[in-house]
């Protein structure tokens, strides 16, 4: 039995995968599904269990870079209805792990639920941000979960709770398969003032980063009590390039990529602020953008 006989209608094979992230860049999957229903995907990641196939979960691509030659094994993609639903219960909403964080965010503000509002302009999914505890300065998604359903990689759905997660800076210990979905606990308040504020947060984060440009998230995380983007504009390094990846002059933690532009441009500029910071500023920096 191969793979992906019985599989046929959502596996493809070779997807080109730069379209699915925002660096649009990189090669294809060996195999790439999205599955309609919990029970085709609990089948796909057991038969992949099975074979042992590697799988990966592939959220809104905005925090990832495929390298050139591809990823093998099996990505899935949680695109389906069945997976981005988001539901408002009193002071609780569940979302999706497929769902846009950016849908949840306005979806809580617009019934007047407050601890979300900072997380607006982050992109990506409600999986994604949990798996990586996306936040910014005053606050994280952590903080608001109480509860998250995970796929393990055997195929188990399972519930784990916040004690569970142990969310830190920009992690957690959800190292699950797939999260398809969170319950966050939020407050009540108005939800005018909660719109204003969210604006307000919307036009400080377009000012300061190169949104809508072809580019990920930040690419390092920030070192305890320092910005990386900071580091790297003190090392005199906005502006550099590599073939078409470039260090962003608006914000100094984010590479762009021009047309021409390959993952391994972007590998390569990557090593190089890195070491520039180590021997410039005497700081390690640690990656935030995972590398497939
Ligand atoms: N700064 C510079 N030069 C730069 C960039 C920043 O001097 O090129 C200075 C700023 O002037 C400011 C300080 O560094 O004094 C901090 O900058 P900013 O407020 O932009 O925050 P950050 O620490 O660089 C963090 C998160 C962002 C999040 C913002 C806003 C990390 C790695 N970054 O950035 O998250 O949007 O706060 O809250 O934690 C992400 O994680 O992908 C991300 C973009």
């Amino acid at each position: 039995m191969s793979l992906i006989s019985g599989f046929e209608q959502i596996v493809r094979t070779g997807e080109p995968l730069a379209m699915h992230t925002w660096f649009q860049l990189g090669g294809p999957a060996e195999y790439y599904a999205e599955p309609e229903s919990l029970d085709e995907l609990t089948a796909l990641v057991r038969r992949c269990h099975e074979e042992s196939v590697p799988v990966r979960l592939l959220g809104q691509g905005s925090n990832i870079l495929v390298r050139d030659e591809g990823v093998p094994g099996m990505v899935i993609h949680l695109s389906s209805p069945a997976f981005c639903g988001i539901r408002i219960d009193g002071r609780t909403i569940t979302a999706g792990g497929g769902a846009l964080l950016g849908r949840a965010v306005t979806t809580a503000v617009h019934r007047g639920l407050a601890g979300l509002e900072t997380l607006v302009g982050i992109p990506g999914t409600v999986g994604g941000a949990l798996h990586g505890n996306a936040g910014t300065h005053g606050a994280n998604i952590g903080q608001w979960t109480i509860q998250a359903t995970v796929l393990t990689a055997s195929g188990e759905v399972c519930q784990r709770s916040n004690d569970e997660l142990a969310f830190g800076y920009r992690q957690s210990r959800l190292d699950d398969l797939a999260i398809l979905d969170a319950r966050c606990e939020l407050e009540e308040d108005d939800p005018r003032q909660l719109s204003q504020r969210m604006q307000k947060q919307w036009i400080v984060r377009k000012a300061s980063q190169p949104m809508g440009h072809q580019a990920a998230g930040c690419v390092f995380k920030n070192p305890r009590g320092q910005s990386a983007g900071e580091l790297i504009d003190k090392a005199g390094l906005k502006g550099t390039r590599i073939g078409g990846a470039a260090v962003s002059d608006r914000h100094a933690n984010f590479i762009v990529a021009e047309p021409e532009c390959t993952s391994q441009d972007v590998l390569r500029l990557i090593e190089l602020v890195r070491g520039q910071v180590r021997d410039r500023m005497g700081v390690e920096l640690e990656l935030e953008l995972e590398i497939w």
